[in-house]
């Protein structure tokens, strides 16, 4: 079976993805670095898959360390999660960013190249469409970006294209995530943000297991069914498994393919809230406060063109979401 490199697989959704790829019976190799993540993720994720998986810990930006994977192993693809993605931070610390993200997307490549491995699917996001003018959103809707991790999102999607238009044997897919939340059934792998959570799941859930007091609304004058924002929340292992589709697809390609990853249903924050609510038998208390800057109203995806091409659509609605994102929660009260 093919050997799959998984940059950033000790993360919330590498690590997911791992499970999924594993249990599909692919060989793994998860590489990286650990600044957004632990050990604990992984030896998690080998005791729900029974099985050891190869670790080497390195930095996207060192060819060196990436060298060491090559050399060790016969690598056929690469999922590359690995990236920093917090947007406050970003705009703090734009050279960080452009240096991890875009810098270390390059030198990958680099690598890769070198290695006679030009197979690479890259995480991209819905943020590239900006403030799209309608939903639901298509892959040929305009893109723009209003901070610097949304420019090196769609800055590393350029980067690839232009790679492809060098070199057509690559074979390239960028998957943009909508809002990826929940954990896997076992409630043993999940999001472990650090510090407080800048995203509305992980932050109601601290909320839920009274490590935070209340949730605040970011903005409540918004044009949507109830004045909140609107998004298109999307299980993780759905997610997960769009990743082993296209892995499984992608030497059927020949051309760079672009695919939305959502379900195509947009929910309130405080739809959210009450669905959290009854998922997890807590009250979730909130205020309402101002706007969160560059948040828009609505953002939902059209996903019909990742069920036309990878033959993949979500199947876990809302209740799941809340009801897995809870079990790991309430079992992990701390993170890892
Ligand atoms: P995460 O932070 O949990 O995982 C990213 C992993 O990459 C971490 O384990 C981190 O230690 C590792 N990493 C970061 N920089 C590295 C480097 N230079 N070298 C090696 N490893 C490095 O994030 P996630 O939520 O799992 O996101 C994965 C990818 O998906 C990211 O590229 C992110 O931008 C993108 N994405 C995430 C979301 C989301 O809401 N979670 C939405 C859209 C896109
Ligand atoms: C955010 C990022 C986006 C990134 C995505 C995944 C911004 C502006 N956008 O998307 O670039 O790709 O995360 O990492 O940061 N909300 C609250 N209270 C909170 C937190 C959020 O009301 O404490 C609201 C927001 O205003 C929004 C919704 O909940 O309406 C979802 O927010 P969030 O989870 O942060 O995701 P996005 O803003 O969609």
């Amino acid at each position: 079976m093919n050997k799959i490199l998984v940059t950033g697989g000790a993360g919330y959704i590498g690590s997911h993805t791992v499970v999924l790829l594993v249990e599909a019976g692919y060989d793994v190799v998860i590489f990286d670095n650990f600044s957004n993540s632990s050990k604990e993720s992984i030896k998690r994720v080998e005791k729900l898959v029974n099985k050891k998986i190869e670790l080497i810990e390195g930095d996207i930006r060192s060819k060196d360390d990436l060298q060491k994977v090559f050399d060790a192993h016969k690598i056929d693809s690469v999922i590359h999660f690995a990236g920093l993605k917090a947007v406050g931070e970003s705009v703090e610390q734009p050279l960080r960013y452009y240096d991890n993200n875009v810098y270390g997307t390059v030198t990958l490549c680099e690598v890769m190249a070198k290695n006679g491995c030009k197979k690479i699917i890259f995480s991209s996001s819905a943020t590239v469409y900006g403030d799209p003018e309608t939903t639901p959103i298509l892959e040929n809707f305009p893109t723009s970006a209003t901070n610097p991790y949304g420019r090196t999102k769609l800055m590393v999607e350029e980067i690839l294209r232009d790679l492809y238009i060098s070199d057509s044997s690559w074979q390239i897919v960028l998957l943009r995530y909508f809002n990826p939340v929940g954990s896997h059934s076992s409630g043993t792998i999940g999001e472990d943000p650090n510090g407080i959570p800048n995203n509305l799941m992980p932050f109601i859930a601290q909320v839920a297991v009274g490590k935070r007091e209340f949730l605040s609304v970011f903005g409540d004058d918004y044009d949507t069914h109830d004045g909140t924002g609107v998004r298109d929340y999307i299980h993780v292992v759905d997610l997960a498994d769009a990743h082993l589709k296209a892995v499984n697809k992608i030497d059927d390609f020949s051309e760079v393919m672009t695919i939305n990853l959502g379900t195509g249903e947009g929910y309130s924050v405080l739809d959210m809230v009450k669905a959290f609510e009854e998922a997890s038998g807590k009250s979730i208390p909130y205020k309402i406060a101002p706007r969160r800057a560059g948040d828009i109203a609505t953002c939902f995806a059209d996903p019909s063109y990742a069920k036309e091409i990878l033959g993949w659509e979500a199947k876990k609605g809302v209740k799941q979401m809340c009801e897995d994102s809870w079990r790991w929660q309430s079992s992990n009260p701390s993170g890892y």
